[in-house]
Parts: structure tokens; C-alpha cells; sequence
């Protein structure tokens, strides 16, 4: 029975406003799941919300993990992180004034065995050895693309089993997107649950077992990314 995170019927409001309305999904260990959607539509909401960092106005989000159900929906942001589910957020925000190795130390920050935190350190200097050259160096002084690596290596310190990134391309040259977008696919194979949210939807299409069109806090669309490159809804909404 494979491991996943499902949102039932979740509403996120900001004083009267409706931002997300009701919306159903869910993702999986050892996949990639991509939420597409416009500016406004509600991603970056439904993601905080998973990461305990927005209430939920109604609906669940419900672990499932070897067939037990546990309900996080009013967990605190840490015991979701103590639930393996950890968000890289939109915008980076890396510590401009913190070293490359302090910002990566900051993610481990619940973890108090000392060599571990370590061993995970050298993990992401593996995964992403641009990091391991510029260790020392302010996070500030990165280029984009080091800072999503870095934004990436910092939320993985926590060991997640789900990792969601929002909108990890922005801002970034395609070259360097390609390069982040295969290391989603080595972190799938080595059994993480990543929930992608793109604006940018045909790499993250590509790479995607499934996905799900967020337009206006509503769901529109869903199916294999396979399927829906090929739709044309998508392809005039979101391709174009
Ligand atoms: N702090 C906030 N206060 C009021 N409205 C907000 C706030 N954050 C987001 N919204 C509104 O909620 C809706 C969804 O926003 P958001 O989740 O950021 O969408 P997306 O990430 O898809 O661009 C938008 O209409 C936005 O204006
Ligand atoms: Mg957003």
C-alpha cells in the first residue's frame, strides 16, 4: 500500500475571501504529482496550508500510511515536519546572510543527532555539488539557480518522505531548470513523494505521473501528465 498525503475537500479563505474551494487531491511516495494553475489560483495556499503554515477553513488532509489514516489538518507547521512532509517555498527564501552550510543546517533544525545532521549535509553536496563548492560562501551572494538548490537541499535536511516545491523554475534559465527537474526525478526514484506547483507547465507536465489543473480555488482538470500535455484545454491555457 503506497504512502501518500490526500486533501479532502479542502477550502482556504482570507477574511472573505475565497482563495481555495473545496478542492480534492492527492500525492503519492515515489512519484511526482504537479498542481498547474495561473497566478491567483490558489497553489501557493493549498501548499502552505499542507505545511501547517494557513488554517484550513473546511475539508482534511489526511496522512496514509500502511493503510492508517492519520489526520494532520491541525498539526502544528513542526509535527508535520515529524510527519516526513516539508515545503520548499515559493520565492526560495534562503538566508541571504547565513553561509550555504548554515542555511542547510537551519533545515535540520527538529534533528539533534549532530553526525547525522552532517552525513545530510554531504547528501545534498552530492545531489547538488554546486553547493559543496560554494559551502562557505553567503547565500545572498548565489545565483538563482544555486539558491533553488540550496532552497531544495535545505527543506531535504528534514528527511522528508513528501517534499512540495512551489514554483521551483521561476526566474530561472531553462538550462538550469532542466538540471533541478532531473534531480526531482532521481529524488522519485529514490522513493520521495515530490508535489510540484508550476505556473510553467511543460517540463513539469513531462515529468509528472499525475496532475491536476487548479484554476480560481476550483480543480478543473486531472490525469497522467502524459494526458494532459496532450489536452488541449491545457495546451491553450498553460502550453501556449
Ligand atoms: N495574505 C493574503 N491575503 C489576502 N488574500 C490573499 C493572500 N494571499 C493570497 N491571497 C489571495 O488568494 C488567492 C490565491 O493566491 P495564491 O494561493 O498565492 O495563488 P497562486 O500561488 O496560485 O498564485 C489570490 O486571489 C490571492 O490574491
Ligand atoms: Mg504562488
Amino acid at each position: 500500500m503506497a504512502t501518500k498525503i490526500k486533501v479532502e475537500h479542502l477550502s482556504i479563505h482570507y477574511g472573505n475571501i475565497k482563495a481555495v474551494k473545496g478542492i480534492s487531491f492527492e500525492f503519492t511516495r515515489g512519484q511526482i504529482t504537479t498542481l498547474i494553475g495561473a497566478n491567483g489560483a490558489g497553489k501557493t495556499s493549498s501548499l502552505k496550508c499542507i505545511a501547517g503554515l494557513l488554517p484550513a477553513k473546511t475539508g482534511k488532509i489526511i496522512l496514509d500510511k500502511d493503510n492508517v489514516h492519520i489526520e494532520i489538518t491541525k498539526m502544528t507547521p513542526a509535527d508535520r515536519l515529524r510527519c516526513k512532509i516539508a515545503l520548499c517555498p515559493e520565492g526560495r527564501g534562503v538566508f541571504p546572510n547565513l553561509t550555504v552550510l548554515d542555511n542547510l543546517m537551519v533545515g535540520a533544525y527538529l534533528n539533534k543527532d549532530h553526525k547525522k545532521i552532517l552525513e545530510l549535509v554531504e547528501q545534498q553536496y552530492e545531489l547538488f555539488p554546486k553547493l559543496a563548492e560554494r559551502r562557505n560562501q553567503l547565500a545572498g551572494t548565489l545565483s538563482g539557480g544555486e539558491q533553488q538548490m540550496l532552497a531544495i537541499g535545505r527543506a531535504l535536511m528534514s528527511e522528508p518522505e513528501f517534499l512540495m516545491l512551489d514554483e521551483p523554475s521561476l526566474g530561472l534559465a531553462p538550462v538550469i531548470v532542466e538540471q533541478i527537474f532531473d534531480k526531482f526525478v532521481l529524488l522519485k526514484k529514490q522513493g520521495l513523494g515530490l508535489l510540484v506547483v508550476e505556473q510553467n507547465a511543460s517540463l513539469a507536465l513531462e515529468v509528472s505521473d499525475y496532475a491536476y489543473v487548479l484554476e480560481t480555488g476550483t480543480m478543473t482538470l486531472n490525469g497522467t501528465g502524459e494526458a494532459l500535455l496532450k489536452d488541449s484545454r491545457v495546451q491553450e491555457a498553460y502550453l501556449s
